[in-house]
């Protein structure tokens, strides 16, 4: 397949380049400004790198002839930083809304199938947060369903909502040209893939925050306490990168059964509260170090107010319906919290570990 991958050096498109470049009959057309995930396929006839910016005016032709050639587009460009959504929500619109703009006409224009990342946040809150105040009793009120569940977001002052609001436009503006100029599409909303190369380890408060997981692995690395924002009530599911980029292929094998489709790839099975996933990564880092003082690593309580900053609001369940992938794409993940955990963890340890920095002081102190 000829594909074009725009964000094709982050945390997802690194891991989608691993799998697709090991079939030989794949081409790939990547954009990204950054390689440094990426460096081991540089010199792979199969892959061309534009290291840039989509939305760069430079590479506008470049981008039009690889989409008008390409059987599939798959967009991951993307800001997609919680810590970002409320502290710098304007190039977060723009980014994930106006940058995409142009990308999607051309997939319009040449009539290309897009695969489109999205987000679970496009569901924002679950309807229990609002009615039973969290009880969650009745899977009606939390379970996410791709095709029925409805899209709930606080207030226009609560920046956290500035993201899935413009993921949610791409969604609605890619389900629209569908409608009316047959764009052929599938959509993907991500639920929290974890595994190695995510985000990236902050060594001082002005590398900013990266997401929970990278957040947790800093605070251990570091030797300073893992943050809990709120009391780490919020859950989440967590899926491997390597089931989640094993569900993209199974979608690229399937182009006429995924035309239309949105999809949740999650795991249902991996659903933890921030509080224990402090607890088992702390746990799981004593195991890699042979080093049992980790094993009652300090866990601070934080406000979001304090760690984030006005304008956040967490989502407060995010429990993924995947019958859909199950049955269009036969995927059912399988590989456990702890695995994932264990496996990614030793991976930022092999990559940081050796070399501890001094402590630092981190956001939210
Ligand atoms: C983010 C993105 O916004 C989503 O688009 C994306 O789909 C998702 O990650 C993902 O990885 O799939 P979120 O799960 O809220 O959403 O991101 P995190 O920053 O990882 O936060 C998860 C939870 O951990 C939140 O409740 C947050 O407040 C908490 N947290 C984060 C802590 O308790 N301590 C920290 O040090 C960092």
């Amino acid at each position: 397949m000829k594909i074009v991958i725009l964000g094709c050096g982050g945390f997802v498109g690194s891991h989608l380049l691993d799998k697709l470049l090991a079939n030989d009959q794949n081409e790939i057309i990547g954009w990204d400004p950054d390689r440094r995930k990426i460096e081991k396929h540089l010199l792979n006839k199969r892959l061309t790198l534009h290291e840039r910016y989509v939305d760069d005016p430079e590479t506008q032709d470049d981008l039009r002839q690889a989409v008008a050639n390409s059987d599939v587009v798959i967009n991951l460009a993307a800001i997609c930083n919680p810590a970002e959504y409320n502290t710098n929500p304007v190039s977060v619109i723009r980014s994930n809304l106006f940058d995409v703009y142009p990308v999607v006409q051309l997939c319009v224009e040449y009539k290309r199938w897009l695969i489109s990342f999205s987000t679970s946040e496009v569901y924002g809150r679950t309807l229990a947060s609002y009615v039973t105040d969290e009880t969650y009793d009745d899977p009606a009120l939390y379970e996410l369903n791709e095709d029925s569940t409805p899209l709930v977001m606080g207030p226009i002052s609560n920046q956290r909502w500035t993201y899935a609001c413009a993921k949610q436009m791409v969604e609605r503006l890619v389900y629209a040209h569908h409608k009316e100029d047959g764009l052929p599409f599938t959509i993907v909303r991500p639920l929290n893939f974890f595994g190695p190369r995510m985000d990236y380890i902050a060594h001082r408060p002005s590398d900013g925050i990266p997401r929970v997981l990278a957040c947790f692995m800093g605070a251990l690395l570091h030797r300073q306490p893992m943050q809990l924002v709120d009391g780490g009530t919020a859950l989440r599911t967590v899926v491997s990168i390597y089931e989640a980029v094993d569900a993209v292929c199974r979608m690229l094998e399937r182009p006429e059964q995924c035309n239309g489709q949105i999809f949740n790839i999650g795991n249902r099975a991996n659903e933890v509260s921030m509080a224990t996933l402090a607890d088992k990564m702390r746990k799981t880092y004593a195991r890699i170090t042979s080093d049992p003082s980790y094993l009652t690593h300090p866990i601070v309580d934080v406000t979001a107010r304090n760690f984030y900053g006005a304008g956040y609001e967490d989502c407060d369940r995010r429990m993924p319906n995947t019958d859909k992938a199950r049955d269009i794409l036969g995927w059912q993940p399988k590989i456990a919290l702890d695995d994932i955990l264990y496996d990614t963890m030793l991976s930022f340890h092999e990559e940081f570990g050796v070399k501890r920095q001094q402590p630092v002081t981190l956001a939210g102190e």
